[in-house]
């Protein structure tokens, strides 16, 4: 059902063709868009979109651009989101209603819902990007999907310029995945989220990592959000690069999902994988753990890098392209189907 868009007064701001973009993509690559518009309301994004200029071009939504590969200068339009705000929307006896504009950070917003009193997204704590690019990807960490949080959408279809409201089921959220990556790719933009933060606190503490450091913290039942988090950002910062050092896209493939008669045959070959049954019966591999037994952690193709400290994280060691790490994807994906018969699939779309 479209709603209304909200009225501000039309007055994106346009950037000059040539557009450098490497500070808008967290592998840092230094490429250009052939224009650029920084989106700070809904009707901005409107009379983006109908301007002249703008005819007959492709568009690029970018918000921290934490989740793309760009592997050439984009010829067309590319919108830099950037709408701000964050409020309550309102509260019933069991949550509170957290809206949030698309260009927030996401890590800022998690730490702002901590200081206002409403736990919830405290395992999510220091993922790189926006809040509109998180329901797109599912984002999800320490043993919480942001699907879990998630309230509604708010999207704006670019043809017709109508506002929709999703709710959570009609995001369709998998694992890293909705319908904002599928059918709702270049059809909707997102302008703001709304979660759903549960005023009974429960932690969520069991991921094997998060437990670990919160023992060492002696903390082994954490009690309240901010030990969680605190750990969370600590786990993070100890095994996956900053972007704002090391310039990267959180894990590059997913952790595949097999049939249990492919896994029983697999794990006769290889005992010592590392695997989670899902309620479905199927089982996921850790794509970390296969890539490290191939002997890729560490290893470099030119500039493009496999992270040190975890394997599933492709990295910019400075100078790389996008084709450097499409490259580098493509050698490992190879060994880890030759090894374990099993495909892996990039979680940042290629561009
Ligand atoms: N492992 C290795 N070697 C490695 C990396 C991992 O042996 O180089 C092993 C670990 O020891 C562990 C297992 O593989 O036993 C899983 O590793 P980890 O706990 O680090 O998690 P992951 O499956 O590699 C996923 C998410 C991350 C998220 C973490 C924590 C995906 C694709 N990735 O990584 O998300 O932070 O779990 O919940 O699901 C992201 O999506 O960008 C991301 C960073």
């Amino acid at each position: 059902m479209p709603v209304s868009a909200t009225s501000v007064d039309p007055s994106p701001v346009w950037f000059a063709a040539g557009y450098p973009l490497r500070a808008h993509n967290t592998f840092g690559f230094d490429v250009r868009a052939h224009l650029a518009c920084r989106i700070e309301s809904e009707a901005d994004l409107i009379a983006a979109v109908r301007d002249p200029r703008a005819q007959g071009l492709r568009t690029l939504v970018l918000g921290g651009g934490s989740n793309v590969v760009l592997t050439r200068n984009f010829d067309g339009l590319v919108l830099l989101v950037a709408l701000s705000g964050k409020r309550v929307t309102r509260e019933d006896d069991d949550a509170w209603y957290v809206e949030a504009g698309a260009g927030e950070n996401w890590h800022d917003f998690v730490a702002w819902t901590l200081e206002a009193g409403m736990p919830g997204l405290e395992n999510l704590a220091l993922i790189p990007g926006t809040v509109g690019a998180a329901p797109i990807q599912n984002i999800g960490a320490y043993g919480l999907e942001m699907a879990e949080r998630c309230a509604s959408v708010r999207a704006i279809e670019l043809q017709s310029g109508a506002a929709y409201e999703f709710d959570a089921a009609e995001c369709r959220f998998g694992y890293r995945d909705s319908f904002f990556k599928r059918e709702g790719r270049d059809r909707f933009v997102i302008t703001s989220v709304t979660f759903r933060l549960p005023k009974v606190w429960q932690p969520n503490a069991g991921y094997a990592d998060l437990a670990r450091e919160l023992a060492q913290r002696g903390l082994p039942e954490a009690q309240c959000a901010r030990d969680v988090f605190d750990a969370v950002v600590a786990v993070r910062r100890a095994k996956l690069p900053d972007p704002l050092v090391l310039g990267n896209a959180g894990s590059f493939f997913k952790n595949p999902v097999i049939d249990a008669p492919q896994f029983d045959a697999l794990v006769a070959r290889e005992p010592l994988i590392i695997s989670h049954r899902q309620a479905d019966g199927r089982v996921k591999l850790a794509a970390g753990w296969m890539i490290d037994q191939c002997g890729w952690k560490g290893r470099a193709l030119r500039a493009a890098a496999v992270h040190e400290r975890q394997a599933l994280v492709l990295v910019n060691r400075g100078g790389a392209t996008g084709n450097d790490i499409l490259e580098l994807a493509q050698a490992i994906r190879h060994d880890v189907l030759a090894r374990f018969g099993v495909e892996l699939e990039q979680e940042p779309i290629s561009l």
